[in-house]
């Protein structure tokens, strides 16, 4: 059987899968056409590989797609299960990371680092001076979550040892909430009231611009931004708008609607702060998503369910019924 690896990894295959051929780029990438023309068993790939309905049309031996993502927006999961292919994803190793990057992002952003290293690199700094890029408050302030899943929650609990007041929006209201001092409120309520926003939600067709013109217009003009979940779930012009008139404090954004381009309107937005989708980019974190996505895919074709099946009506998979 053929397991096929859209990239490098950190983590190397072979000895976690003895018994398969393993079709792997030293470097660069796996086209879709090269997927085809290797008509895979398994395939681990990343969440920038799309796998839609053609690409598994064209891969009938196809029984597991095991993302190296927690998020799935670049599986077709409703095409994959109806076909009988598995998907799993990789939760939970990269909660800590993710959060941790949330963390950086509101305090760079609240404190305006981004703009204090350009000053000092640019040999524009004056001296210390009592109104020099003054930020806003943390401790104290209150801090919406959206989506408290397992990275809203550590979110949270980061927030929350920083001094600052939670609410959350979510579907329904989430058993643990009130241990964490998070109050529930519906997602419009909650974009009046925090002063920080950070969507923690996964992109679904009812989540894209889940944070339209309309629902970013609610947002206290003194208010923070923050996204490192997915970019289309946030109207990129509309946030760029509120930005440029000042109806928006700031915003600090790990993700965008068409990575790896970055619109040149926001490049040029005022006080937002940049990072190239870096969420759960620690050493340990990928190398645990890499071997929960080895795993996964090995489980699969070893007639054992794997841990992180995302489509329990795909089991067991075409193949194997
Ligand atoms: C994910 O796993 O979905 C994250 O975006 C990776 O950083």
């Amino acid at each position: 059987m053929k397991l096929a690896v859209t990239s490098p990894l950190p983590v190397a295959v072979q000895p976690r899968a003895p018994e398969l051929t393993v079709v792997q780029p030293a470097s660069g990438r796996l086209t879709a056409a090269e997927l085809i023309a290797c008509q895979p068993d398994a395939l681990v790939c990343l969440l920038s590989d799309r796998v839609d309905d053609a690409l598994l049309e064209a891969l009938p031996r196809l029984q597991v797609v095991a993302n190296v993502a927690v998020g799935l927006d670049n599986i077709d999961v409703a095409a994959a299960t109806s076909r009988g292919v598995c998907v799993t994803n990789t939760p939970d190793v990269l909660t800590d990371a993710t959060a941790e990057l949330t963390l950086a992002l509101l305090l760079a952003t609240a404190r305006r680092l981004t703009e204090g290293e350009q000053l000092v690199r640019s040999g524009q700094w004056r001296g210390w001076a009592l109104d020099l890029l003054l930020g806003v408050p943390i401790a104290g302030s209150t801090l919406g979550i959206v989506g408290l899943g397992r990275i809203g929650g550590k979110v949270a609990q980061l927030g929350r040892a920083l001094g600052m007041q939670l609410c959350y929006a979510a579907p329904r209201p989430v058993a643990g909430a009130a241990a964490l001092g998070a109050v529930y409120l519906p997602l419009r309520e909650l974009l009046r009231q925090a002063d920080f926003v950070s969507l923690h939600c996964p992109l679904r067709a009812g989540t894209r611009t889940l944070l339209d013109r309309d629902a970013l217009a609610l947002m206290k003009p003194s208010a923070i931004l923050l996204n490192t979940a997915r970019g289309e779930l946030v109207d990129e012009d509309a946030l760029c708008e509120m930005l440029e008139t000042g109806r928006l404090w700031a915003a600090g954004l790990d993700v965008f609607c068409n990575e790896p381009q970055v619109s040149p309107r926001i490049l040029a937005c005022p006080r937002i702060t940049l990072a190239p989708h870096l969420g759960s980019a620690t050493t340990k974190a990928r190398t645990q998503m890499a071997e929960l996505a080895i795993d996964a895919a090995v489980s699969v074709l070893r007639g054992q369910p794997p841990k992180t099946l995302v489509n329990q009506a795909a089991w067991p998979p075409r193949g194997q019924r």
